[in-house]
């Protein structure tokens, strides 16, 4: 924006005065004697009337020519209306096309979703995906402001790394050089790492997996804000995820009411999401699935049905906690009270979401820690660095990772996390 012209959100603070929009033409509608134009600017959407009468010829032309998505200057008088979304409307003085747009692709008639997800460089323009992104930025924006007002320190972890985290059949492989690397699945090892020398860490950034599933609720790439406590058990952190969770969903439901509106959220969910979370042990789970005739059997891992079924009967996000050791990772402490269980716990978003946090307590123990990296096979010399952690004044510690687009899923209620992020990464999506 060039420093003549005003932002449309400012709008309303500028009734009754004649300011200069650049944008885009958003729509148009016509009827002879007056041309509505709506035009955006990324901070909103504003009506400019155009009328033949009070304009010269050539400008009213201009309007009448103008196709969408054109790039626009718009001169225009702002006038309150209650009516309007914005509460104002322009009548416009003057128009000047900056850029013309032909044939814009992407028309209000409905499209195809492998269509959209195509032109996503365009497609981000529209109305539901501007909202929805809109939501991702505070989303981000409280997870940092809640971690960082909590006493966090930002610590970020490599992208590339020698060595799995999360198990190994996700790796996504590259080379580094003449050695091979990996893309890391979660910088949680490098957490532990500097929650001992910070007390309190998170980091925040892009993850990959190498998910060879199509569902709704995986990504290839996606982000995830991982904070780490020291001294902290697996009870400490789950009363800070519900914390976090409540206070970021708080967050959104203040500043994103208008977003939130457009993609016809149920905002009444979203304000029960308030502490406590209720709390249901993995063998009640098991024994619910059960219940209720799926065919679970004890000691495997949740399936996106299986979680969706487990949210039926909750208003509020809920944690599942205590999972058999062999369905998670290899730094899971074990259960002192039941040594098949580790201290682990997954938060499922209600409304048939499912999980949206993964955590728990850590192995601290040096000789525990090393027979769970040869019991996964995991190569020994690339966690010398990480056991030093359990030599060098090991103490209990605990921490979570929250996936961005997993979680913005369900507080937009919308079906599938692909419009979640900007350029998604699927299995069969690497372009745009
Ligand atoms: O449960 P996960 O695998 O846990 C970890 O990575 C831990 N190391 C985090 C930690 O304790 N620091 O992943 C955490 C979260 C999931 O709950 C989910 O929200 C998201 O990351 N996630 C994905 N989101 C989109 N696409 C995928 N393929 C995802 N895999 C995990
Ligand atoms: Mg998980």
């Amino acid at each position: 924006m060039s420093s003549r012209s005003t932002r449309i959100d400012a709008l309303p603070g500028n009734v009754g005065q004649e300011v200069r929009l650049e944008g885009w033409l958003f729509n148009k509608r016509s009827s002879g004697k007056l041309e509505f134009l709506q035009v955006r600017d990324g901070s909103g959407v504003v009506q400019c009337v155009a009328s033949k009468a009070d304009l010269p010829e050539e400008v009213f032309a201009r309007c009448a020519a103008v196709t969408q998505e054109s790039a626009v200057a718009v001169d225009g008088l702002v006038r309150e209306d209650k009516r309007a979304p914005s509460g104002v409307e322009l009548t416009l003085t003057g128009l000047e096309v900056i850029a013309p747009s032909h044939d814009y692709p992407i028309t209000p008639k409905e499209h195809g979703t492998p269509f959209l997800l195509d032109h996503r460089h365009l497609w981000i323009r529209s109305q539901r995906q501007h909202a929805i992104l809109r939501v991702r930025h505070t989303l981000v924006d409280a997870c940092r402001d809640f971690l960082n007002r909590d006493g966090f320190i930002l610590a970020d972890a490599p992208i590339f790394t020698p060595n799995a985290c999360e198990g190994t059949t996700t790796l996504f492989e590259t080379q580094y050089f003449e050695e091979k690397a990996y893309l890391t699945q979660s910088g949680q090892l490098y957490n532990e790492a500097t929650a001992a020398a910070f007390g309190k860490t998170y980091c925040f950034g892009p993850t990959f997996r190498a998910e060879k599933s199509k569902t709704r609720r995986h990504l290839i790439e996606f982000w995830m804000v991982e904070p780490e406590v020291a001294f902290a058990t697996l009870d400490d952190v789950m009363v800070l995820i519900e914390r976090f969770v409540s206070g970021i969903v708080a967050r959104v439901l203040e500043e994103r009411k208008a977003e939130l509106k457009i993609l016809e959220r149920d905002t009444a969910a979203l304000e029960r999401v308030q502490p406590p979370f209720p709390r249901l042990s993995y063998n009640d789970a098991a024994a619910r699935l059960k219940e209720k005739g799926l065919p679970f059997e004890w000691g495997s891992d949740f399936g996106g049905t299986d979680e969706t079924v487990l949210t039926e009967g909750y208003d509020r996000p809920f944690f599942v906690h205590r999972f058999p050791q062999t369905v998670k990772a290899f730094y899971m402490k074990r259960d002192p009270e039941d040594d098949r269980l580790s201290l682990s716990c997954d938060l499922l978003a209600p409304e048939g979401y499912g999980e949206i946090v993964g955590g728990g307590q850590r192995e601290d123990d040096y000789e525990t820690l090393v027979g769970r990296i040869r019991e996964h096979q995991l190569p020994m010399e690339a966690f010398e660095w990480y056991l030093d952690l359990r030599r060098y004044g090991s103490v209990p510690h605990s921490g979570f990772g929250m996936g961005i687009e997993r979680a913005l899923t369900w507080i937009c209620g919308i079906e599938h996390l692909r419009e979640t992020i900007p350029f998604p990464r699927l299995l069969n999506r690497l372009r745009p």
